[in-house]
């Protein structure tokens, strides 16, 4: 699967094009990326914005977070819905402060551990706060994939999530340039959340035109597959 320059095409577009000024792009400390990226995994980034804002400050630290209690955290998390997200968040403060005295572990299979961490929210926090090459595979990056290979199959079931993991491991940029991983990265999410969006993708502007299969098929439309109705 490697294609040198597919990582390439993402990179430059993401420095031109990409999201570059959200507030959790501000620092990398982990303890920060880990709460926005928990936040973004069900809802989206403009309702996210004033609820990550309101978290830190009234938590501005994991250690301030474990030592809250329950109904401090349900109230701040209130409105964003999805609240077993909330209830993992503390437990995973308490779980950081009590097994790695607060600093978030670098190892993605350490963090996949944590509760609410799964696979790809481990590599987006592992590549964003410490550079680490490791790949991500949300919904999004799923969709984008699909299309680009033409990727038949429901991206839920598990030969065809197998590919895609496949896939995302071999196309991240060989090099350990932490810049270029937290750009390749941050381009994938932002080129499935405003370019190769679920209807009406923007592929005349998309960077992935030329190697786009579902473009180049005519199948935009069909994929990713979606369950028989
Ligand atoms: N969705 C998930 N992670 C994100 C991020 N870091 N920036 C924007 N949208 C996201
Ligand atoms: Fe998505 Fe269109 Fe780009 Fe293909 S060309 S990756 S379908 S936006």
């Amino acid at each position: 699967y490697a294609d040198p320059s597919f990582s390439d095409d993402v990179v430059n577009w993401q420095k031109v094009h990409g999201r570059h000024s959200l507030p959790w792009q501000q620092s990398r400390e982990a303890y920060r990326v880990w709460l926005s990226e928990i936040m973004l995994q069900q809802t989206q980034v403009t309702a996210v914005i004033p609820y990550y804002q309101k978290f830190l400050s009234s938590f501005p630290t994991v250690f301030d977070l474990a030592k809250a209690s329950s109904e401090q955290v349900m109230s701040h998390w209130s409105g964003l819905g999805y609240y077993t997200r909330a209830r993992n968040l503390h437990a995973c403060a308490k779980r950081v402060v009590a097994e790695y005295n607060g600093v978030f572990p670098h190892q993605p299979e350490l963090l996949a551990d944590l509760p609410g961490i799964g696979r790809s929210t481990a590599a987006a926090i592992a590549a964003f706060s410490y550079g680490a090459r490791a790949a991500i595979l949300d919904g999004n990056v799923k969709r984008v994939f699909t299309r680009v290979f033409g990727i038949d199959g429901l991206p839920s079931t598990r030969v065809v999530e197998e590919d895609l993991w496949q896939r995302a491991e071999a196309l991240m940029p060989d090099a350990r340039e932490t810049e270029k991983i937290q750009a390749y990265t941050q381009g994938l999410m932002d080129l499935g959340a405003t370019l190769c969006t679920r209807t009406k993708p923007l592929c005349l502007v998309c960077p992935l035109q030329k190697r786009c299969v579902a473009l180049a098929t005519n199948r935009v439309a069909e994929l990713p597959t979606k369950k028989a109705k």
